[in-house]
């Protein structure tokens, strides 16, 4: 069965929720009272939210809340902790907005729109390794053809060598890293001491936190090979890669919301999340995961249905193996995080059945995003051995399989 949401309803709950969470009042009620019928006021006269003081019709001063609960931007969230009576709450988020993470860049006035493209002349031999490497960049995934010829004449190419740092933790974001070849250790500040929490092993990239959430690196890059590395400049990231994060929010943010695996996440978390998806479409039959293949994705069923299988051994007479069923996959499910919480190769093979569209997310912001989510996915993987276990009439241990 399934269930409609209203278009309005996730925002203005998340808007409300936010506010009392803010305000903390002793009288919900009479705060959801006040709350709504100011909303319903402004509305009536047709307001422009914004951030008009005057839209509070209780003394108080107007601060985006939600801007500062996502942490990106404070401009006009200036907050003074000496005056925190009552505070009359805000409504300028109730306004339906591109996203409801709200961050400094906002794509419908982008002001970097107005500078030049940035062109970085390549020979054939250089555009075929840029675009080999670029290949299974998952942020690339949903760009429009002309916005990937633009992200491939802006990158430029730069080679690194071995102990070289190409990211410190807490700089300004500068570049967008996708690398060509070289292995890379991810480093994060632990109460003063770094802590390797990662490596890059010839492929992927990184570097993408700062330029889009406008904040400081948030971890080290230190090359530990001779590497090679393509780079895109602060400028164009933002220009075509963050606008089409707002537009992947809209898609997304509504689905996003109905995910189980998602509930423990704050908002802005799950906002975060849908920023590092993007889309896989499959045929038919086609296969999305190789049982024993080495692990780099994780999926969520966007559309279609996602057939798992299993090989195993048949009896001592024959010979060979054969691949039964094990599980079926549809629309909000997800699968492939078997691997990525063992540290193993893939444990199952997974294929299409009609057309499919996944959401797909790397690794790495698997392993940072969705550590919330761990305990949802653990009991999950306790339910697999049940399952193969009614499924093969054996005991089986998803450890050993996975071996
Ligand atoms: P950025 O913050 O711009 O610079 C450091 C990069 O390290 C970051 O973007 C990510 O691309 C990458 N990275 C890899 N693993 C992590 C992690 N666990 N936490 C934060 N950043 C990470
Ligand atoms: P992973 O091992 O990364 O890739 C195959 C996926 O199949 C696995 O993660 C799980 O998400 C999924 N799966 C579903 N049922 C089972 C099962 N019984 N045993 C192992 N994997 C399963």
């Amino acid at each position: 069965m399934s269930i409609e949401i209203p278009e309005g309803l996730t925002e203005l709950l998340q808007g409300f929720t936010v506010e009392v969470l803010r305000n903390q009042p002793r009288d919900l009620l009479e705060f959801a009272l006040q709350y709504f019928t100011q909303l319903k006021d402004s509305e009536t006269r047709g307001a422009s939210f914004g951030n008009d003081q005057n839209s509070a019709t209780r003394p108080g001063k107007a601060v985006n809340f939600i801007d500062e609960a996502m942490q990106i931007d404070s401009e006009n969230g200036e907050e003074d902790e000496d005056d925190e009576e009552f505070i009359a709450p805000v409504i300028n988020r109730f306004v339906r907005r591109a996203s409801v993470c709200a961050e400094a860049f906002n794509p419908d006035d982008e002001e970097e729109e107005k500078e030049p493209r940035v062109t970085h002349p390549k020979t054939d031999e250089q555009r075929r390794r840029l675009q080999e490497a670029c290949r299974n960049i998952l942020l690339f995934k949903n760009l429009e053809p002309e916005e990937i010829s633009q992200v491939l004449d802006a990158m430029f190419e730069k080679f690194a060598v071995n102990g070289e740092h190409i990211i410190d933790q807490f700089d300004d974001g500068d570049n967008f890293y996708v690398i060509e070849s070289g292995t890379f250790d991810i480093f994060m500040g632990v109460e003063g001491i770094d802590k390797l929490v990662g490596c890059y092993d010839n492929q992927g990239s990184f570097g993408e936190l700062a330029l889009m959430y406008n904040t400081p690196r948030a971890a080290t890059i230190v090359a530990t090979s001779p590497g090679a590395l393509w780079c895109l400049d602060r400028l164009t990231f933002r220009r075509i890669i963050v606008n089409n994060k707002a537009k992947k929010r809209r898609l997304y943010e509504a689905f996003i919301e109905t995910l189980p695996l998602l509930t423990s996440l704050e908002l802005s978390e799950r906002m975060k999340v849908v920023d590092v998806l993007s889309t896989k479409a499959y045929i038919d039959g086609e296969q999305i995961i190789a049982q024993g293949d080495l692990a780099d994705c994780f999926y969520i069923v966007e559309s279609g249905q996602v057939r798992i299988t299993m090989k195993r051994s048949r009896t001592k007479k024959e010979d060979g193996e054969e691949e039964l069923d094990i599980a079926t996959c549809s629309r909000g499910q997800y699968f492939g995080e078997l691997a990525l919480v063992t540290n193993k190769p893939r444990a199952a093979s997974a294929y299409a059945v009609g057309s499919v569209k996944c959401l797909a997310m790397d690794v790495q912001a698997f392993e940072r995003l969705l550590g919330p989510c761990m305990d949802i996915m653990k009991r999950n993987i306790a339910n697999y051995e049940e399952q193969l276990a009614t499924l093969f009439d054996c005991s089986v241990d998803i450890e050993e399989q996975n071996a």
